[in-house]
């Protein structure tokens, strides 16, 4: 049998564990990656077949020459399978597998991951509870919207990630001053209600529409706290069983089917308000950045990546199933540190099984069969890494890792 050829597109660097998993269950493995990143990513090359790159501005590429690129590829090359690595390269492949008619998610069920306007009407009419929201196109739909619902309101680019470019909104007055200032680039933006309260993922396997795999954690503070106001980023796995993993875990089981997944990894998130209820925020068709992975890996030794890759080369066409899953708990905590290189050693709780190297960081995760161990050291862990490395820096105008 001919081996599958799946090419992967990653603007920045990231997935080397979806790329070694291909490359371990027989596939020719392609990847199409950012020429700015030629000298400094670290790709584990014995997994790929060929590399290429994309000239890019700022990590992003010019949509007619990549299609031009990968068209002229393919004269060579019998493609099978695209697959983008990044949020930021999902329009791109969507783009290439309908110019090349390869299947795979096509333009229009794309959007609902991508556009957080579209996922957002596509949750609302799929009977998802959602902040209301209005596209800021219509004026009098925009005044109804204001007039209705009280601030602060968020201001969102429609298709943006790590809270890049978010800003909340106090007044009708500032809004008028964004949308000055926006002029004809304000109907890519949404404008919604802000709700104040705890943020939580769900990070799920989804094979033939069914939901295979899913585990449910909390952030601690709002990551759009922690970007713009800076702090320490952390999550954790909730505890299985409790009323609002279960919560959660249910209306996943809702939101996936109805924004369309039929085989993939989606890292998908929900607000719970002051008063309990739980809120549809976003989705997306990838494995959560920031480190989330790592964080599953250590409570349910599940790799996302690498069951991604499993779910793409099964393609539908064969069995799928994830191992079983571990039961136990584990958290994450990153924080920007003064030092280059900040030295953890004095940090040796035997739970932390993972350390971040990167410079100005410092990144731990712990794990536990204890829920109450995990969440006591996530407290210790997060004070004292407050103390002995914490700086803040500005929020982001441009993506991150
Ligand atoms: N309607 C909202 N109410 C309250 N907080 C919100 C709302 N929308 C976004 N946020 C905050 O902003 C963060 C980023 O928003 P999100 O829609 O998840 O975009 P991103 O793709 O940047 O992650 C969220 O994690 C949350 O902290
Ligand atoms: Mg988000």
């Amino acid at each position: 049998m001919t081996p599958l050829t799946i090419l992967c597109l990653a603007s920045y660097e990231k997935g080397h564990d979806f790329l070694r998993a291909c490359k371990r269950q027989g596939c020719r493995v392609l990847l199409l990656t950012s020429l700015s990143l030629k000298d400094s990513a670290r790709w584990p090359r014995e997994a790929l077949d060929d590399i290429f790159y994309m000239p890019d501005e700022n990590k992003q590429w010019d949509h007619n020459q990549t299609i031009f690129a990968i068209s002229h590829l393919a004269r060579t090359e019998r493609i099978d399978k695209i697959v983008a690595l990044d949020d930021f390269d999902l329009e791109i492949a969507a783009s290439l597998r309908e110019h090349l008619r390869i299947p795979g998610m096509g333009e229009s069920t794309t959007r609902y991951f991508r556009d957080k306007l579209a996922m957002r009407m596509r949750g609302a009419e799929g009977g998802l509870r959602v902040p209301a929201f209005v596209h800021l196109l219509n004026d009098a739909s925009v005044r109804e919207f204001t007039e209705r619902v009280p601030p602060p309101w968020m201001l969102k680019p429609r298709s943006m990630a790590g809270a890049i470019g978010i800003k909340k909104v106090n007044s009708r007055e500032e809004l008028d001053a964004f949308d000055r200032a926006f002029g004809d680039e304000r109907s890519f933006y949404l404008l919604e209600q802000f709700i104040p309260g705890d943020v939580f993922h769900v990070d799920s396997i989804v094979y033939e529409k069914e939901i295979l795999f899913a585990v449910a954690s909390q952030y601690g503070r709002p990551p759009m706290e922690v970007s713009h106001d800076g702090g320490i980023f952390t999550s954790r796995l909730l505890e299985r069983g409790s009323e609002t993993e279960t919560a959660l875990r249910e209306m996943n089981t809702r939101a996936l089917p109805a924004l369309g997944l039929l085989r993939g990894v989606s890292h998908t998130e929900y607000i719970r308000s002051k008063d309990g209820e739980l809120y549809f925020l976003e989705t997306s068709a990838r494995v959560g950045g920031a480190h989330l992975a790592d964080l599953i890996e250590a409570g349910t030794g599940i790799n996302l990546w690498a069951e991604w890759a499993k779910v793409e080369v099964a393609g539908g066409k064969a069995p799928y199933a994830p191992p079983e899953p571990r039961g136990d708990y584990a958290a994450l905590l990153v924080s920007l540190a003064k030092q280059q290189s900040p030295d953890t050693s004095a940090y040796t709780d035997p739970e932390i099984t993972w350390r971040l190297s990167k410079d100005h960081h410092v990144g731990m995760i712990v794990a536990s069969p204890s829920y109450e161990r995990v969440t006591e050291l996530l407290h210790e862990l997060t004070a004292r890494v407050q103390a002995d490395f914490y700086a803040s820096a500005p929020a982001p105008d441009r993506p991150g890792a």
